[in-house]
């Protein structure tokens, strides 16, 4: 996207109707999300760029190693004293050749660290958080949103105060059913502290992370809510949501997005292990529209046509995903949205929706590229591995290994999963979205376990 001279436009006041969704692992990272909101505002769109909320630690810290100074100038802004402490672990300054090829502690540490680990992990990913939302905001009165997603609950507290912290706009959750995200925004506007209640499979004890605001925002300072928008495929957890808690918007996704998509509601699977969705898995978008708030449509509709079509409908406009993640400005490497574009040109793109591939146990879109995970051949020669940890679950370990709470992936060698109590038959086609999305993106941390 070319970035306009500077003009001004008068842009009319409202939710914006064209929403740049976010893409993990920094796919949509800072320089995308301010690219739209910067095009939006010179070409009269109301458009919101939104970051992906997902492994920023890992983004900052790889970042760092590379001597980024747009991340440096942002963590200096954030707090300088912390900014000294994350730059003596992990910055390196000069050429790539000299990264030290450090990773960040896994998020899990929050629940397992000691408390100088804790509040380290701490640290980094509210640090993290306003980097990544400050940057995309820097420079310009478009809108910023940050998207999460409700499965990687570990990082919630610190990823909502560090992207509240930077004036974040909106936050936009999916993957899950997020009815605690709203307290968690009202205690930071309140300055008090927030909880999350984890999900522990196997837990009777509630187990809940909490995080004080004080204990990051400078004196007298208080923070702005955000708008938030519910990610929901179905009207029925649309309507749910907002009969509990405060919701300002809903992204409707249809099951040709991009990245991870609902499960199918009635025959899983077709013979080409592709899921199949049916009438069952269609919203009825009145039932939404009933709700009174402004909602989007997402999954292919990248044109004016399905713009127009999607307000026929009631729509407040949409959110889209991949034609976002091929332009110039996102995160993906430029040789991976080379060959795409090559081949949506030749019109031999092949996508397929893989009922295995995401540890999150969502259905995960996958790109058809040789030499790439998608590939059997590539798949089976992968060095299985946990090594970042955000797609981890959290389970109650037995109390003959230790009790307490164990975190498992089934991504990670099937030995270790199967001894943590995960089945056998659900590492089966896993593939580790944190190092596969990462490496997409031009991560360069070191694929070996710790
Ligand atoms: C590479 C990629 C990664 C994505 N990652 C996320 C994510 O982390 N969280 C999320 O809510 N949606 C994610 N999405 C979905 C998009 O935000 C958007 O809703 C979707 O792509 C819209 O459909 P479209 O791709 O047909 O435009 C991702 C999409 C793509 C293409």
């Amino acid at each position: 996207m070319p970035e306009p001279a500077a003009t001004i436009s008068t842009i009319a006041p409202g939710h914006p109707e064209l929403i740049q969704g976010g893409m993990g692992v920094a796919v949509s990272d800072w320089r995308l999300a301010r690219a739209v909101a910067v095009a939006g505002r010179n070409l009269g769109v109301r458009a919101l760029g939104v970051v992906s909320g997902t492994g920023l630690p890992v983004m900052l810290v790889d970042r760092l190693q590379a001597g980024d100074c747009d991340a440096v100038r942002a963590l200096n802004a954030f707090d300088p004293g912390i900014a000294r402490e994350i730059m003596d672990e992990y910055f390196v300054e000069g050429p790539p050749a000299k990264r030290r090829g450090k990773l960040p502690p896994k998020p899990e540490v929050l629940i397992t660290g000691n408390e100088a680990t804790k509040a380290r992990m701490l640290k980094l990913a509210v640090a993290a958080a306003y980097v990544e939302v400050w940057l995309a905001k820097e420079g310009h009165s478009g809108p910023i949103g940050i998207n999460l997603l409700e499965k990687v609950q570990l990082m919630h507290l610190p990823v909502l105060l560090g992207a509240m912290m930077a004036g974040v706009d909106y936050v936009l959750v999916g993957a899950g059913i997020p009815y605690q995200v709203p307290a968690v925004l009202a205690s930071y506007v309140r300055s008090e502290p927030a909880s999350y209640r984890l999900d522990v499979s196997g837990a009777e004890d509630k187990h809940v992370l909490t995080l004080d605001p004080r204990d990051f925002l400078p004196e007298g300072e208080s923070l702005r809510r955000p708008q938030f928008v519910l990610i929901a495929s179905h009207h029925a957890l649309a309507m749910r949501l907002a009969a509990t808690v405060e919701v300002d918007g809903f992204v409707i996704e249809g099951p040709s997005a991009g990245g991870h998509n609902a499960p199918a509601r009635g025959k899983l699977t077709g013979e080409d292990g592709q899921p199949i969705y049916g009438d069952r898995d269609r919203p009825d978008l009145g039932k939404i529209a009933e709700l009174g708030k402004p909602f989007w449509l997402a999954g292919s509709y990248a044109t004016a046509a399905r713009l127009d079509e999607a307000r026929a409908l009631g729509a407040a406009g949409v959110q889209v995903g991949s034609a976002f993640a091929l332009c110039n400005e996102s995160g993906l490497r430029q040789d991976i949205k080379r060959e795409i574009w090559k081949r949506i040109a030749a019109e031999a793109l092949e996508v397929k929706t893989s009922a295995t591939a995401s540890p999150s146990g969502f259905p995960f879109q996958v790109v058809q590229l040789e030499g790439s995970l998608s590939e059997q051949r590539v798949y089976e020669a992968r060095n299985r591995l946990c090594n970042m940890g955000h797609l981890v679950e959290a389970y109650q370990k037995d109390e003959g290994a230790g009790g307490g709470i164990g975190f498992r992936c089934p991504s990670e060698p099937v030995d270790a999963f199967v001894r943590e109590g995960g089945t056998e038959a659900s590492t089966v086609g896993k593939l580790c979205l944190c190092n596969g999305l990462g490496a997409a993106a031009g991560v360069q941390v070191p694929l070996r376990p710790r």
